[in-house]
């Protein structure tokens, strides 16, 4: 085998062969380089144990996640009032107004007659018309695209722009996201 291997021209020592100007030397590896290199091996090896160890996971933040979120989702049910302690208060609707312009507008629509989000000024009520039901419908959201807002809002907010939305005109026919709801035009959403 070795006979067939091609022959190889051998230095003496290293540090003298020089090619094209350029010299190999045989320094000792900086400091930093060591520094760093068994220091990341050191590094992944904490982190590996720490990782094992303690709950420190994206799905153990996922799950102290959603625990909070429940938490906090019980303790809205909890404190929610029965009725909206806004109802015929001016002032409070006044701000109602501008949350519901800035926030609920764009998916109900300024007259609340609905778009991409249900009416809300027609008889029907796909989670309840109660003050305690349309509450946690924005506190919490829905599942059919309706974002939760209370982190956003806060609950006094809610209150009034729910108080707002109850002054808008009311319709009798159904509406936007009722089961009998027809169309204007056959086929096409209500224009804005
Ligand atoms: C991103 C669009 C969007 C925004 C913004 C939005 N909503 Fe909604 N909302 C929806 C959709 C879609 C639904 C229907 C959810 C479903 O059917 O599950 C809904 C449902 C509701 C419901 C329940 C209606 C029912 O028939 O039971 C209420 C009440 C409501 N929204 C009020 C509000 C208020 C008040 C705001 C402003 C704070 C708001 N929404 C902002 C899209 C939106």
């Amino acid at each position: 085998m070795s006979g067939e291997q091609p022959e190889v021209v051998e230095y003496e020592r290293a540090d003298e062969a020089v090619r094209d100007g350029v010299g190999e030397e045989d320094n000792p590896i900086p400091l930093w380089f060591n520094v760093g290199f068994y220091g990341l091996m050191v590094f992944g090896v904490l982190y590996i144990l720490f990782y094992l160890l303690t709950d420190w996971s994206s799905l153990g933040e996922y799950e102290v996640q959603v625990a909070a979120a429940e938490a906090q989702s019980r303790a809205v049910r909890a404190a929610l009032p029965t009725s909206n302690p806004y109802t015929g208060n001016a002032a409070a609707i006044e701000e109602g107004r501008e949350v519901f312009a800035t926030i609920c507008m764009a998916c109900h629509k300024a007259d609340g007659s609905g778009m991409v989000g249900p009416s809300l000024v027609d008889p029907y009520w796909k989670y309840g018309g109660s003050d305690a039901e349309r509450f946690q419908s924005v506190a919490e959201g829905r599942p059919g695209g309706m974002p939760p807002w209370l982190a956003q809002l806060g609950t006094e907010k809610i209150w009034k722009a729910l108080a707002y939305a109850s002054t808008l005109q009311r319709s009798a026919e159904p509406g936007v996201g009722s089961p009998e709801y027809v169309a204007p035009t056959a086929g096409a959403a209500p224009t804005p």
